[in-house]
């Protein structure tokens, strides 16, 4: 990855500016130290996988924090691609797609592994790359998450990802479909594709060329 130093400088630069003393500054941090040790663990030579999730984790909820009105707008303006159905139900789904555009066009990043990783880290996606699987469980896993009481088994899940990554992506997107079905609201299309996926249901990639 070219600039990948550079790009490290202007993501953490970005992170503090916006973020400074919020937990979020703290949970991207470590999100991307825990993705790195992961891409570590999966195959220490691999420097491209490592400096992919490290990317992909500083800048993957650069946006999170910024109003729905905001996004909605900035998403408009720069006519950044957004599925349907997360354009209609809004809320989380909306601060991913501009995290993967500001890679793209304010650091210049055109690898698309790195930039799927980002796009897709709410939601998943059948055919996720390695990247995205381990932005996807990092995240999910965070080692600085504080309230673990409804989840005692996270730092189990957290050791088996540097060993079974697949299983650990497995259970991670099953958890967070449930969740969402917990609190009534719909799945989205990719999520519910990946889990059939994962599931020994082969589903052909929703398509992540436009990014
Ligand atoms: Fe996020
Ligand atoms: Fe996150």
């Amino acid at each position: 990855m070219r600039d990948y130093e550079k790009i490290v400088e202007q993501l953490r630069s970005e992170v503090e500016k916006r973020y400074a003393g919020k937990p979020l500054a703290r949970h991207i941090l470590s999100v991307a130290e825990f993705a790195v040790e992961i891409a570590g663990s999966i195959d220490c030579n691999d420097t491209l996988l490592c400096r992919r999730v490290h990317v992909a984790a500083l800048a993957h909820d650069l946006y999170k924090k910024f109003p729905q009105e905001e996004l909605r707008e900035l998403i408009r303006r720069e006519a950044i691609p957004i599925d349907e159905f997360s354009r209609q139900a809004g809320g989380g789904l909306l601060h991913a797609p501009p995290a993967a555009h500001y890679l793209r066009t304010r650091c210049g990043v055109r690898d698309e592994e790195t930039l799927c990783a980002v796009y897709y880290h709410t939601t998943g996606r059948p055919g996720a790359g390695l990247a995205e699987k381990i932005l996807f469980c990092a995240d999910y896993l965070d080692p600085s998450r504080e309230n673990h009481a409804s989840e005692p088994d996270l730092s189990i899940l957290s050791k088996k990802a540097k060993t079974d990554l697949d299983a650990v992506y497995r259970e991670v997107l099953g958890r967070k479909l449930v969740y969402t079905i917990g609190k009534g609201k719909p799945l989205h299309p990719s999520g519910i594709a990946a889990w059939n996926e994962v599931t020994g249901r082969n589903q052909s990639s929703p398509g992540a060329g436009n990014l």
